[in-house]
């Protein structure tokens, strides 16, 4: 999603948004303001120090207020250094404080949305909410905030003191102020504009980039590393050329700043140069505030741009929090069975492992056609179920409705006879083991991602399950056994070697219904054959669902079903199916004679 700064409307809206996180911090977000005011004032008087000292001590030639001058003097230093500090500390403590509560409200709430938002939002795009945008709020609460208050302090005081001592000179410093805002907007739009394209290079470089490094083989596979390499190139010379632009816009407002400033000291001294003549110190004090207020306009002038680019953060990070789950639990079922963070297992029923679809709809939230239609299927408990079928058949979309990571679009899912909606999916998921097509280990050792199985789990549990998947023998070649790390995500293993350990994970878990979604796709026959004999022991007392592709594992299923086109065309026993001489026979029969030729090459090489 991309948000054009120009196109959005300032709107305020979105300060009420934070002011909750910001409540809890508001007695620092006080003492931060009253230090920026304090700066401002301490600013503001500076000038005056200045104007006394020339007027009195030199044009006066007179030092007898001096020793209290020093005084005063030293004290109003010291007392801005130590302002200094605290505002600077209550700042950078603001904004740590709200982008850390802010980051951890993002992240609870994302433990709790379902699986299609994640597969609708890139990681790059979740990251950014969570990191980027809450920083931008964070620092436009703090900084921003305390700059605010020293700046239009430091203005306001600045203007009254020149109108108090000087009105007529007063007002003429103020009549270059119109020309200098307009001559700032016209340039800060054009730095905004031309930041932003330097920005998009950027994001379009980092894009490049993650993918060179992702994609590092398939780009080494297809051979297009000359071409991926001259993209490269052409953007980042384009990143040059922008950086270059933007720096000159930039060096010619910074000249522009100091014209400016100088055209109204001009203005002081043209029409001011009678008051040097007797008053030496406020000719100096008009000076120094017509160069002062320079920087407070501008940074009035910044910050209406920044406020907007922080609306659209504001905006982006409430659309996170906001995001209702597509499965939530009913208030009623959470008000009995708790939530992920707190679970209330005391009114959790024991799970029997009956399973039933009834007439059910299911259409994928941002798919365009139903998956399921009029879908009916009973498993009963302890009873295994094959599942098989060509490649988006909606295999693994029956199994995603069995573990309520989506919800039926029409008709109900049962869980021991009564609706899924009317238990807490916690208490589900607490009783289901599953086996991903694609497996996910987390990073740190072997064991530690065993335990999540089940935290409490023995040594001798561990080993027992591992023996069961014959992922033994894969831990005893490791150096350091079951203390080897995974890496991230589990990427220092092989896809075989993560499902077997994810195997063992659900295993150890002892859940009532164990799903395995092509659980043996990616370990070698010998391995495969293994599962398999574990597969029917695990299982004894369990209801199952086995997804498989290679037919040759499931012929001792209790029942077979055959799903095409989201419909199960052919149910029944092994032997059956085949005598029956349907479907299931015809791709049976094709893939023994396909696994027999391979087996007569591989005799044949040997
Ligand atoms: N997250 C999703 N969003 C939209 N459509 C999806 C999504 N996941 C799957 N589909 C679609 O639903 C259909 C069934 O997919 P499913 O993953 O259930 O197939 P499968 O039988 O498990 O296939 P495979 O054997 O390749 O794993 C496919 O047409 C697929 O394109
Ligand atoms: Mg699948």
């Amino acid at each position: 999603m991309k948000h054009d700064e120009r196109s959005v409307p300032l709107k305020w809206f979105g300060i009420g948004k934070v002011l909750p996180f910001l409540k809890k911090y508001r007695a620092q977000v006080a003492v931060m303001l009253i230090c920026g005011l304090a700066t401002g004032l301490v600013d503001t008087i500076q000038p005056l120090f200045s104007r006394y000292s020339l007027n009195h001590f030199v044009a006066g030639r007179t030092l007898d207020t001096l020793p209290l001058f020093i005084c005063l003097y030293a004290v109003s230093i010291l007392f801005s250094a130590v302002n200094n500090y605290y505002s600077c500390t209550l700042a950078t403590k603001i904004e740590v404080w709200l982008s850390k509560d802010m980051r951890n409200k993002a992240f609870e709430h994302l433990q709790t949305l379902s699986f299609s938002y994640f597969n609708q939002n890139s990681v790059g795009y979740i990251h950014a909410r969570l990191i980027s945008d809450t920083g931008k709020i964070g620092t436009l609460f703090s900084w921003t905030l305390l700059e605010g208050v020293w700046h239009l302090t430091y203005l306001t005081g600045s203007v009254t003191v020149m109108l108090l001592i000087n009105a007529r000179l007063a007002l003429l410093v103020m009549s270059v102020m119109p020309l200098i805002v307009v001559f700032f907007s016209i340039f800060q739009k054009k730095l905004v504009a031309v930041n932003r394209t330097v920005r998009e290079i950027n994001s379009r470089i980092t894009g490049s980039f993650n993918e060179g490094i992702t994609g590092a083989k398939t780009i080494k596979a297809l051979v297009i590393e000359d071409r991926i390499n001259r993209d490269f190139q052409n953007e980042t010379a384009e990143m040059k050329r922008k950086s270059i632009h933007a720096a000159r816009i930039r060096g010619a407002f910074g000249a522009t700043m100091h014209l400016a400033s100088s055209l109204a000291m001009a203005v002081v001294l043209w029409r001011g140069g009678y008051i040097a003549a007797s008053e030496i110190g406020t000719f100096s004090m008009f000076m120094s505030y017509a160069e002062g207020i320079m920087e407070p306009i501008r940074w009035i002038i910044d910050i209406i741009s920044d406020f907007i680019t922080t609306q659209v953060n504001i905006e982006r990070y409430t659309k996170l929090v906001e995001t209702v789950p597509d499965v939530s639990d009913l208030p009623e079922v959470t008000e009995k069975y708790g939530d992920s963070f707190n679970p209330k297992k005391e009114n959790w029923e024991p799970i029997k492992g009956d399973i039933e679809f009834k007439n059910v709809d299911f259409m994928y939230p941002d798919g365009d056609e139903y998956v399921l239609k009029n879908f009916d299927l009973k498993i009963p408990f302890g009873s295994n179920v094959a599942v098989v079928g060509e490649t988006g058949a909606g295999k693994s979309t029956i199994v995603n409705l069995i573990c309520r990571f989506y919800e039926p679009t029409g008709g109900a899912l049962l869980i021991d006879g009564r609706d899924a909606r009317e238990r807490s999916q916690l208490w589900l998921h607490s009783a289901i083991g599953y086996v991903l097509q694609t497996p996910h280990l987390f990073s740190g050792t072997i064991r530690d991602n065993l335990k999540y199985g089940n935290p409490e789990a023995t040594e001798e549990q561990i080993i027992e399950a591992l023996r069961l998947v014959s992922a033994d023998r894969m831990i005893e070649r490791l150096e350091k056994g079951l203390d080897s790390d995974v890496g991230e995500g589990g990427d220092l293993l092989s896809t075989g070697e993560k499902q077997l350990i994810s195997f063992a994970r659900a295993i150890i878990a002892d859940p009532r219904i164990l799903i395995l979604d092509e659980a043996t796709a990616s370990v070698d026959t010998i391995t495969e054959q293994q599962i398999q004999n574990a597969i029917d022991r695990v299982i004894a007392g369990r209801t199952a669902v086995v997804i498989a592709h290679r037919l040759s594992t499931v012929r001792n299923a209790d029942i077979i079903l055959v799903v095409k086109d989201g419909k199960i065309i052919e149910r029944g026993r092994h032997g059956d199916l085949l005598k029956a001489g349907g479907y299931y026979s015809r791709l049976y029969t094709r893939q023994y004679e396909d696994e027999a030729t391979d087996s007569v090459f591989a005799e044949n090489r040997a």
